[in-house]
């Protein structure tokens, strides 16, 4: 049996190596390089492919892996919304996720970044770096005089609750799957317009699905409470970043924490020191002092990059294997 796996960072390279020598039954080859349609056949002969990238699935893309007998795939993260699922469906691909990494690496994220905008630090770190020591008018909100509103109660908003909570702050949440536990404990509200009503921080954890496509638009954030806090760790494809941008520019958002962007393939996890900047209205947030922005590295923690390594390694085997994979995804 033979697994190739693509674009293995060099902070992955010793999980492939342990995974590898805790199955020497299997062949383990590996490459740097991106999963393409030039560079699948790289892995002639192999049973399956362990991948991961921010980049598309496209259809040349899962055809050329066709092309060379790979159907089975296993992704070494959560999001599948950037696989072109009809093609892998024609194609006959199964794919498996790992849809349970590491929620605490995303939601302590989260939580960082929702304490930080609240003390304003990036403003306090402009302020020292340039000799201005003083206070004012740089006063903090504690975060226990917030309510924050979860959009999504999964895996990682679930976390990212208990973290709010930890700190004091009042939680609320909307999921239209509520989980039972949580609804007994009455953090529910009844909808989105609701949540938006009582926010102080608005705190989204949903997939990118086609209903949730810029479901932070003008209107949503209109409802929300004047000096509102947005933070989006999950995806770009949720916030319509131009509606933020008049949010921010008109004094209704307080500030903004993005992990993730709408236009980020291709711009983040690139060194562009000495570079034109690709993106206007991208720089144009990194420079605002309200505004936290981290190239998509919320979930880029040791233990989380273990787990994905080593459980997208396992799922691949299950396939090739022909039993039933233990995180399927759905291809279609
Ligand atoms: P999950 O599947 O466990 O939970 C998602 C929840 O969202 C579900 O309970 C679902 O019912 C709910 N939901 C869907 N649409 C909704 C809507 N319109 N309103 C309210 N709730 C809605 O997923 P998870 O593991 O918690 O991950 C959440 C998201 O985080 C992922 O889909 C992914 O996009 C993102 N993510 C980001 C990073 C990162 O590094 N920034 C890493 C991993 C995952
Ligand atoms: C995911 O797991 O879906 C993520 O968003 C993290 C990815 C950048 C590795």
């Amino acid at each position: 049996k033979k697994i190739f796996a693509f674009s293995i960072r060099k902070d992955e390279e010793p999980y492939v190596k342990e995974w590898a020598k805790d199955h020497p039954e299997v062949e383990v080859e590996y490459t740097d390089e991106l999963l393409t349609p030039e560079t699948a056949a790289k892995a002639k002969g192999a049973d399956g492919v362990v991948v991961y990238q921010q980049l598309d699935y496209t259809p040349e893309t899962l055809q050329a892996l066709a092309d060379e007998g790979i159907t089975k795939m296993s992704l070494r993260n959560v999001g599948v919304d950037n696989i072109d699922m009809a093609k892998a469906k024609e194609l006959g691909f199964e794919i498996t996720n790992v849809p349970v990494y590491s929620p605490n690496a995303i939601a302590e994220h989260a939580a960082i970044q929702t304490a930080r905008i609240l003390r304003q630090t990036k403003v306090l770190d402009e302020k020292i770096a340039n000799g201005d020591l003083r206070w004012a008018p740089t006063i903090g909100r504690e975060v226990r005089d917030q309510t924050v509103g979860v959009i999504g109660t999964g895996h990682i908003g679930r976390v990212y609750m208990q973290i709010m909570e930890g700190f004091g702050a009042k939680v609320i949440a909307y999921d239209p799957f509520e989980n039972p536990e949580l609804k007994k404990q009455g953090y529910y509200v009844d909808s989105l317009d609701d949540l938006y009503a009582q926010a102080d921080v608005v705190s989204l954890h949903v997939p990118a699905t086609k209903e949730n496509f810029h479901m932070i638009d003008k209107d949503a954030i209109a409802k929300m409470k004047d000096n509102v806090v947005i933070v989006n760790c999950s995806r770009g494809a949720l916030v319509d970043t131009d509606a933020v941008i008049e949010g921010l520019d008109s004094g209704k958002i307080f500030g903004f924490i993005m992990d993730t962007y709408e236009d980020e393939v291709g711009i983040f996890n690139e060194d562009w020191r000495g570079k034109d900047f690709p993106d206007k209205r991208l720089k144009d947030l990194i420079d605002r002092s309200n505004v936290l922005v981290t190239p998509h590295t919320a979930f880029y923690t040791t233990h989380a990059v273990r787990n994905m390594v080593l459980n997208a390694f396992d799922n691949n085997l299950e396939l090739i294997n022909g039993e039933e994979a233990d995180t399927p995804v759905k291809v279609g």
